[in-house]
């Protein structure tokens, strides 16, 4: 029997922080066991932000991608590709566009939020506010059935919910409402205490080698109540504690609160335990990561491989489509 088909995506920012190992691609390489996966990089995505400035797309793909190998996304199960190397995307999008009142997009909430976040860039484009409807496209067009995201993603997938019912109803059942797989995701600030970002330089990066995580996480701010080594803290205020709880096992995690509450123990020692287990975590990405970062070419070879598989189902799916829309000649 087929195994249910997922699809997620990714923006490429460059290299991959510890944020996206816990937010997404710890999930991606389980979900390879039990999932027909398909992970895209979303190079349009990136340029809805980023039309002025598009010199980095490149090279942040193929950082993206080699983190994505090294991390244990495996071409041999999973589908990985670029978005525009499956120019059928834009294809779906288009045609949704037809069907999805303005007004579906414009209460997305992500859209006013990134608009005033991001308000040295003007955003006020066609492109951005279709954002989320380019994402619809990209999920609908291989009829995922479920999406792994996290919570701030899943508002996108409600409204692919929405225009495939609409769709549905409007040429008859071409799609499945494809069901959010919501992961947990641990808060995982940056060393400065703010969500970690490349952008705000406070990333600790997958490729980091185990010195620069260690050098990285000596100045990370803490419980500012700890001023001397003898006050006491409180760890759920403290950013390297939301990092044990990200990486460390329980037994590190209750060592630190109790060390912590009780000045029984510094907050050097205590990033150095998470250094340790952090360090440990990243073991096996540092292990596979010099295979394919010394080879870009074959990096290129495997997107594209999976480009030439997903225009399969991508091209199929399409057919029907127009065949739904009377406009298959
Ligand atoms: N918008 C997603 C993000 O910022 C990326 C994305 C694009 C995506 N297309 C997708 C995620 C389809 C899931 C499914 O993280
Ligand atoms: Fe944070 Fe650990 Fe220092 Fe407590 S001991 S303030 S948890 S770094």
């Amino acid at each position: 029997m087929a195994r249910p088909r997922i699809l997620s995506g990714m923006r490429p920012t460059g290299a991959l922080h510890i944020g996206h190992l816990t937010g997404a691609l710890d999930n991606w390489v389980r979900l390879q066991e039990e999932y027909d996966c398909f992970y895209a990089i979303v190079d349009w995505h990136a340029l809805t932000t980023d039309y002025a400035s598009p010199g980095a797309v490149r090279e942040n793909i193929l950082e993206v991608a080699t983190d994505w190998l090294a991390a244990g996304l495996d071409p041999a199960r999973s589908t990985l590709f670029i978005q525009s190397l499956v120019p059928e995307h834009a294809e779906l999008h288009l045609l949704l566009s037809m069907v999805t009142p303005v007004s579906w997009l414009e209460r997305v909430p992500s859209y006013k939020e990134q608009q005033q976040q991001l308000a040295e860039k003007d955003l006020s484009t066609y492109g951005f506010l279709g954002y989320p409807l380019l994402q619809s496209a990209d999920i609908m067009i291989y009829k995922a059935e479920a999406v792994p995201v996290g919570e701030d993603q899943a508002p996108h997938v409600e409204l692919t919910r929405e225009v495939v019912r609409r769709f549905n109803h409007l040429y008859g059942p071409v799609f499945p409402e494809p069901k959010t797989l919501l992961t947990e995701t641990p808060r995982v600030p940056g060393t400065d205490g703010r969500k970690m970002s490349k952008s705000y330089g406070n990333a600790v990066f997958l490729k980091d080698p185990p010195d620069v995580v260690r050098q990285k996480l000596k100045p990370m701010v803490t419980d500012p109540a700890r001023k001397r080594r003898t006050d006491p803290g409180n760890p759920e205020v403290c950013p390297v504690f939301d990092l044990h709880k990200a990486f460390s096992p329980r037994e590190t995690q209750e060592w630190a609160a109790v060390g912590c509450r009780s000045a029984g123990i510094g907050c050097l020692d205590c990033k150095g335990r998470l250094a340790d287990h952090l360090v440990g975590r990243l073991a096996a990405i540092h292990a596979r990561r010099p295979a394919f970062a010394a080879r870009p070419d074959t990096v290129w070879d495997i997107l594209e491989a999976g480009a030439v598989k997903a225009r399969e189902t991508a091209r199929a799916t399409m057919e029907q489509v127009r065949a739904a829309m009377k406009i298959r000649y």
